[in-house]
């Protein structure tokens, strides 16, 4: 087989206009989430990977979303997005393409949109095989082809022909051997061999995988063999669901490689792109989502919720929190149930106990806030203690106001501190308070109404209430007797009269 050139250029075709009916969704099938990223996003990094310059992208179905997508995930990626108005096919998916290829020469990947797993490793394998012939497809063998292209080769030769599921006769259905729909082809043969290409099938489709008999019949083309899980595709629901598992495999493994502790793998969910550093132990139950970054030595409790977080070296995070868009400082200790809304700073070596929230606030080296406290908009300097149930109120209504806390400050427990205020370094805040005023530098700030206490109030009150009790008895037991036996008198008040008494 003759060696590739050196520096052929590569462009690629990512195919994604369909809606993916077999997904019973509104939502196209590509913009289905696995590991945090939309299906399509994949391939399209892939490509990307094996320098593929530029990446088009065939959008059509919901093609702003998916566009979208794709820009917000790959922000400075050479991509291009082409609208296939209508979906007639994989070939003519491809053939919307060529515009936007123009003048490119060279060899022209074509991927589908709706195949995550697939590895650059298996990309350069297609390339590589392909040589110098007019195109290269990838193929597996699967215990259970059903749904998948059927790959049929010539007596004494190459692939011969791809056929659809659906058009495929008894015995061509019982091939294991199937098309990954992954290609290399050299984009002038595949300009010119897509012309041929009809829709005469069951689905009156035209179909990419026509390019295997036209090239059969001229140039020839070369089946590269990939392992199966790499290029299966998404079709339902049910797949999905194992490409998520797949990929969190591959992602759970390479963690472990780089020396973090995975308690249960299996009970483990994290997104594409997190970092965790080595000696890092995460229990079970754990969601790692978005742009993570977690440093080493950290321990991470399990049911924890972490979403776009950093997280600095020696850090514990107990179990069951929920922090999103926030970072967490060297040696800080938070939880259990500790939930960090967008913008916590959490300094090195705080501790944040259970049910404390914090919302756009920076806690002071060394702060505590160890119990049942909200505390938003609010800046808390070094070493302050924040009591149990202290309560910033940020918002009137209309507009969010910042509370300033100085430098060892203690906030006794239970204080609601009234937005806008500053409390001053080193000043004590009595626990039950209600401030409304700034607190001075080192004072003592009391805001709740002084404490009477009454002698014996509780011995009276229980005399009081014996008494109440007997008077109600004795009422009871009048009203009960036949009115024959009832005194004139008490007939007379229970028939409303309110004559005094005259017959005795
Ligand atoms: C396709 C192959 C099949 C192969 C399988 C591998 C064809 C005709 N069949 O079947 O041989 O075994 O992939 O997974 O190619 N798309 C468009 N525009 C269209 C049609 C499809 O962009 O007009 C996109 C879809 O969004 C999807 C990809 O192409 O991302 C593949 O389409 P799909 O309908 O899933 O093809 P399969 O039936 O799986
Ligand atoms: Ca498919």
């Amino acid at each position: 087989m003759p060696k590739p050139r050196r520096h052929t250029p590569t462009a690629a075709i990512v195919l994604a206009a369909g809606k993916g009916t077999r997904m019973k969704t509104r939502r196209a099938k590509v913009l289905h989430e696995v590991c945090g990223r939309p299906l399509a996003y994949f391939p399209v990094k892939r490509a990307l990977e094996v320098e593929a310059d530029p990446v088009v992208v065939v959008v059509g179905y919901q093609a702003e979303e998916v566009e979208a997508a794709l820009r917000l995930h790959l922000p400075d990626a050479p991509l291009r997005f082409v609208l296939q108005k209508e979906q007639l096919g994989t070939a003519h998916a491809v053939l919307s393409a060529r515009a936007a290829l123009r003048g490119f020469d060279g060899q022209i990947l074509i991927l589908s949109g709706d195949a995550p797993l697939i590895t650059a490793e298996t990309l350069r394998t297609v390339i590589e095989k392909r040589g110098r012939s007019a195109l290269g497809f990838a193929t597996m063998l699967l215990e259970n082809p059903t749904g998948y292209g059927r790959v049929v080769h010539a007596p004494h030769g190459g692939p011969a022909l791809v056929v659809e599921e659906k058009d495929a006769a008894p015995e061509e259905r019982t091939i294991k051997e199937v098309n990954a729909g992954l290609y290399c082809a050299d984009a002038a043969f595949l300009w010119k061999t897509l012309g041929r290409v009809g829709a005469k099938n069951a689905q009156r489709e035209f179909y990419l995988t026509d390019l295997v008999a036209l090239a059969a019949e001229g140039p020839g083309a070369i089946a590269a063999r990939v392992m199966p899980l790499e290029a299966t595709g998404v079709n339902d629901q049910e797949e999905l669901s194992l490409a998520a598992r797949a990929m969190t495999r591959h992602i759970s493994q390479a963690l472990m490689k780089a020396g973090v502790t995975l308690e249960d793998p299996e009970r483990f969910d994290c997104d594409d792109g997190v970092e965790v550093g080595a000696d890092t132990v995460i229990e079970p139950s754990v969601r790692l989502r978005g742009r993570t970054r977690i440093g080493s030595g950290c321990r991470i409790g399990q049911g924890s919720i972490l979403k776009d977080m950093t997280v600095a070296d020696g850090v514990v995070v107990n179990p069951y929190c929920v922090c999103e868009s926030s970072s967490i400082e060297r040696a800080a200790l938070v939880g259990p149930f500790t939930r960090l809304r967008p913008g916590a700073e959490v300094g090195e070596g705080v501790h944040l106990g259970n049910f404390v929230e914090l919302k756009k606030t920076r806690m002071g080296k060394g702060a505590k806030a160890n119990h049942l406290t909200y505390l938003g908009d609010a800046t808390v300097g070094a070493g302050v203690n924040v009591g149990c149930g202290t309560v910033t109120c940020n918002y009137d209504g209309e507009k969010k106001h910042p509370t300033t806390i100085g430098d060892g400050a203690f906030i006794g427990s239970d204080a609601i501190l009234v937005a806008p205020i500053t409390i001053g370094d080193g000043a004590y805040v009595a626990a039950g308070s209600t401030l409304t005023e700034d607190v001075p530098p080192g004072a003592l700030a009391l805001g709740r109404s002084r404490q009477v206490n009454k002698e014996g109030w509780a011995a009276g009150r229980k005399a009081a209430k014996e008494t109440a009790v007997k008077e109600a008895k004795a009422k009871r037991a009048d009203g009960a007797r036949p009115r024959e036996e009832r005194p004139v008198e008490s007939r007379r008040k229970s028939a409303g009269n309110a004559r005094s008494p005259t017959l005795a």
